[in-house]
């Protein structure tokens, strides 16, 4: 018997190796329970086309339920003669529905632009899982600021001691950046919420379809406006590992540092054992591999979305073959940002911040440089001669082996001669960070309602 969809004009079926090049059901498997809603709607538009009776209708549907129920449990699968989920499930719907019927649903449509409408439909899902999974992630760092309000630690720009900042202002810098990228999903989704369906091959139907309501009963706000468009363009696919890739690459910027924090130099966290792992060799060991699982799988989603777009250049319009090759790679990156955003939320939600030490830390290499100088600005001395006196007193400092507050009142005074003793009241971390007091800075005051509106945003998502 015939399994391909396209046997008439071929004398003889395809060579085995043509058959395992082609087949795609390993993974478009998933694709199955959209197919089947999609086939759903087309089949309402096809009886209101005149091309189906009510009763013909009520027969398809009860049979794509019954063939939907059994993709759910397993008792339906694909043959390995199916070419893809397509193919498949036209069999399990001949196969309830007898061959007269079953072989209706397919007038008016193709798989390009099935296709099209199903990888839409799964993305348009997999967005609101990832967007969740993100919103996990901020949950465990706005956790964490909220437990360590006061908690400091040397910020830094070039890996070196800049200047002293909350450790809550740090946490909710991350936080910030996955925020965008869920906006960024959101945003994608506005131009993702086009159907396809109803562009047949590339051309449209001529059958008296009415491809809006399809769209409406699969959740689109509407029916693309150009069927080769429909058919043709993955920049949906392109743009969304675009902003997967992003948030993995985002993801592995926190994952560096707790790794960086993590080692006996830094000292500042400890990892809960359940989120670490151990050497098969080295008794002592306790590993960040959750860090470096999610440092490691952001490269892989940055070659997901090159692979792609790889794919997509220079494709003439309409539907190509090679457009088979723009799922496994997006698929590929859902899957593993949904295997990291629980360990990543659990590893971060169970972190012990070793305050003391950061807080030691945080005047280490003269970071409090910048409020000398910043004080003498507010006494009037212009910044270029503040920004070279301050720095003449990490030189004396430095070569004396004492901190900023260790100099001597004569020291200071010698050094330039606004330098009163009063500038000992700007040489605290907890001085330094309390000035820093404009929107957006790292001032007590100012993070607490950072976090309370970032929230807020979160929430609002
Ligand atoms: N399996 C194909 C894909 O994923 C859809 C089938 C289109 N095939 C075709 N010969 N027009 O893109």
């Amino acid at each position: 018997d015939k399994v391909q969809l396209w046997g008439g004009r071929f004398a003889s079926g395809p060579a085995e190796a043509m058959a395992a090049l082609s087949v795609s059901t390993h993974f478009d498997w998933r694709l199955a329970p959209y197919d089947i809603a999609g086939s759903k709607a087309h089949a309402r538009v096809l009886h209101r086309a005149g091309l189906l009776t009510v009763d013909e209708l009520d027969g398809m549907l009860g049979a794509l339920d019954a063939l939907a129920a059994d993709v759910a449990s397993g008792a339906f699968t694909p043959a390995v003669s199916d070419e893809d989920v397509h193919t498949a499930l036209e069999r399990g719907l001949i196969e309830r529905a007898g061959p007269e019927l079953g072989g209706k649903l397919r007038a008016g449509r193709s798989r390009n632009d099935q296709v099209a409408t199903l990888f839409r439909m799964w993305l348009r899902d997999a967005a609101k899982r990832i967007a969740s999974g993100t919103l996990d992630v901020v949950d465990s760092l706005v956790a964490q600021a909220k437990r360590h309000p006061d908690a400091v630690l040397p910020g830094r720009t070039h890996l070196q001691h800049a200047q002293p900042v909350l450790l809550a202002h740090h946490l909710l810098a991350h936080a910030h950046a996955l925020l965008r990228d869920v906006s960024r999903l959101r945003d994608w989704g506005a131009r993702a919420a086009e159907s396809p369906y109803g562009s047949g091959a590339l051309a449209g139907s001529s059958l008296g379809l009415d491809p809006d309501a399809v769209a409406t009963e699969l959740g689109f706000d509407a029916a693309v406006e150009n069927s080769i468009d429909g058919t043709a363009s993955r920049d949906f696919a392109a743009e969304f590992a675009f902003v997967v890739a992003m948030l993995g690459v985002n993801l592995s910027r926190i994952a560096e540092e707790l790794i960086i924090w993590n080692t006996a130099e830094f000292g500042y966290v400890t990892l809960d054992d359940a989120w670490a792992t151990g050497s098969s060799i080295m008794p002592q060991k306790k590993n960040p591999d959750v860090a470096e699982l999610a440092r490691g799988k952001s490269g892989r989603l940055i070659g997901n979305l090159t692979g792609l777009l790889a794919t997509l250049k220079a494709m003439p319009l309409a539907y190509n073959r090679d457009l088979q090759e723009d799922k496994e790679p997006v698929f590929d990156s859902v899957d593993q940002l949904e295997l990291l955003f629980p360990a990543i939320a659990g590893l971060l939600a169970t972190l012990t911040f070793h305050t003391g030490r950061m807080a030691e830390l945080a005047p280490a290499g003269f970071t409090l440089a910048t409020d000398v100088a910043e004080w003498l600005v507010r006494h009037g001395v212009p910044f270029r001669v503040a920004h070279e006196a301050a720095g003449e007193c990490v030189r004396v400092a430095e070569a004396r082996g004492v901190g900023l507050d260790e100099l001597t009142d004569e020291e200071f005074e010698k050094i330039h001669p606004s330098l009163t003793p009063q500038v000992r009241e700007v040489l605290t971390v907890a001085g330094s960070i309390a000035s820093r007091d404009a929107h957006g800075g790292t001032a007590p005051a100012r993070v607490a309602e950072q976090l309370d509106r970032l929230v807020a945003r979160a929430e609002g998502f």
